[in-house]
């Protein structure tokens, strides 16, 4: 498709809910005992992937297209599938249903689609299998088809993380929670805790000192009302878009600024971005925020900050390509197993648009500031590669045309509308 062209930028955007917490609320919501109720419910397709997982499990959930109830079940009440489950794209959805399905006493086969099928599971299936459960990959590889014979004996594990992932962290949260006795998971560099604060909210008891986690199984939780705030890392579109796009100025409502998600605030505020939030709710962990257009200069970004800002590395490579200076994206190889390897297809991609960037094996080095031009790009199927593309697409006047558009829907069904309601042509 045609990408939208605009001079300038203006006006209030609601972000869509938060995917890491919509997966969450549907899986906590089946795994408990009691109705859960969800609003705001994402309904990217990543998250409807965990929704129609679940309901093949024998979990009752109803949407009425506002709200969507749960009769949870209980991890004891879960049923076997039919047939194999289709989880699509979501590798958040695979890797932690995987964990919640370890302690049942049945056998589950997962898949998903082309990108989804290629994402490796080893770092899921091996605690898992230290833990009790057996799985196996497609053809005795670590690639989906993944099956799962579960096992109501789980073993509690003591596991020091070799990756920052919260996927993985989280999978063997949901094993440990059905293991008897006492589990320890020690992380590499803390990662979203969306699972964490999940299981107190639905009754349960985990302990947290810095890098370490304490858990102890079996737990039985209780059905809750989740409210799901916007997601910052659709969020971050628009604040790049903000910060780099002439005259303008976005505000976005019901941003989520959970700590272990606000690292794209930091490298904004390092870059000396104008940015400003209001209504700041500290329960709920959401605000709003509103950003100008920007003098940037570059950073470097690495280490501890890499977990709270992963998702947003594509277009942080976009900002950066519009700051003054070399920024470097270091110890960031998580990149390369996300929905496409991300170090390329950000590269390829920002370089057939001019920028100056180099992928390294960990990351990459962005020289800015540099003018954009037309050409053809091609999201890989990637959503977040889109969307980011769809920004850099607005700072030229030449025709930028898109492959693989749809791909937007995973996380953010309705983008190309938003993109198009703060769209100013007038200088
Ligand atoms: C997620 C964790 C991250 C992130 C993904 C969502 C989650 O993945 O990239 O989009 O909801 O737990 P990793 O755990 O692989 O870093």
């Amino acid at each position: 498709m045609k990408l939208l062209q605009a001079k300038s930028l203006k006006g209030t955007i609601e972000v869509p809910a938060d995917k890491s917490i919509s997966h969450r609320s549907i899986m906590f919501g089946a795994i408990a005992k009691g109705t859960t109720t969800v609003k705001n419910f994402l309904r990217g397709e990543d998250c409807l992937s965990t929704l129609n997982g679940f309901k093949k499990l024998g979990v009752p959930i109803i949407d009425d297209g506002e709200v969507i109830t749960i009769e949870g079940v209980g991890f004891d009440g879960l049923k076997a599938a039919n047939e194999a489950i289709d989880l699509g794209n979501s590798g958040t959805s695979i890797r932690l249903m995987m964990g919640i399905v370890a302690g049942a006493p049945f056998t589950t086969t997962f898949f998903g689609d082309e990108y989804l099928n290629r994402r490796p599971m080893n770092r899921v299936m091996a605690p898992l299998r230290q833990m009790g459960a057996h799985l196996n990959g497609n053809a005795q590889t670590e690639y989906p088809p993944i099956t799962i014979q579960g096992t109501t004996q789980l073993q509690p594990i003591h596991y020091e993380m070799p990756i920052a992932s919260a996927q993985v962290k989280s999978a063997i949260l949901f094993a440990a929670l059905q293991a008897k006795g006492t589990s320890t998971i020690i992380e590499k560099e803390p990662s979203r805790n969306h699972t964490e604060q999940m299981i107190k909210q639905f009754g349960g008891q985990i302990a947290v000192e810095d890098k370490t986690i304490t858990i102890t199984g079996p737990q039985a939780l209780t059905g809750q009302t989740v409210i799901v705030p916007g997601d910052i890392s659709s969020a971050a579109f628009f604040l790049v878009a903000g910060a780099i796009m002439p005259n303008s100025e976005i505000t976005l409502k019901n941003v989520g600024i959970n700590p272990t998600r606000t690292g794209i605030l930091d490298v904004l505020e390092k870059m000396g971005a104008n940015y400003h939030l209001s209504e700041i709710d500290s329960i709920n962990e959401s605000a709003t925020i509103t950003i100008q257009t920007s003098q940037l200069k570059a950073t470097t970004i690495e280490g501890s900050d890499i977990p709270r800002l992963i998702d947003e590395l594509p277009i942080i490579a976009l900002l950066a390509t519009q700051a003054k200076g070399t920024t470097i994206i270091r110890n960031a190889e998580e990149l390369k197993v996300k929905e496409t390897n991300r170090i390329d297809a950000t590269c390829e991609e920002l370089s057939k648009l001019g920028a100056n960037i180099e992928p390294t094996d960990d990351g990459m080095i962005i020289h800015g500031p540099c003018q954009l031009h037309g050409g053809n790009v091609d999201s890989r199927g990637d959503h977040r590669i889109g969307m980011m593309l769809q920004i850099a697409a607005l700072l030229t006047d030449e025709v930028v045309e898109l492959t693989k558009a749809e791909a937007v829907a995973v996380s953010y069904p309705h983008f190309f509308d938003d993109v198009k309601s703060l769209i100013q042509n007038e200088a």
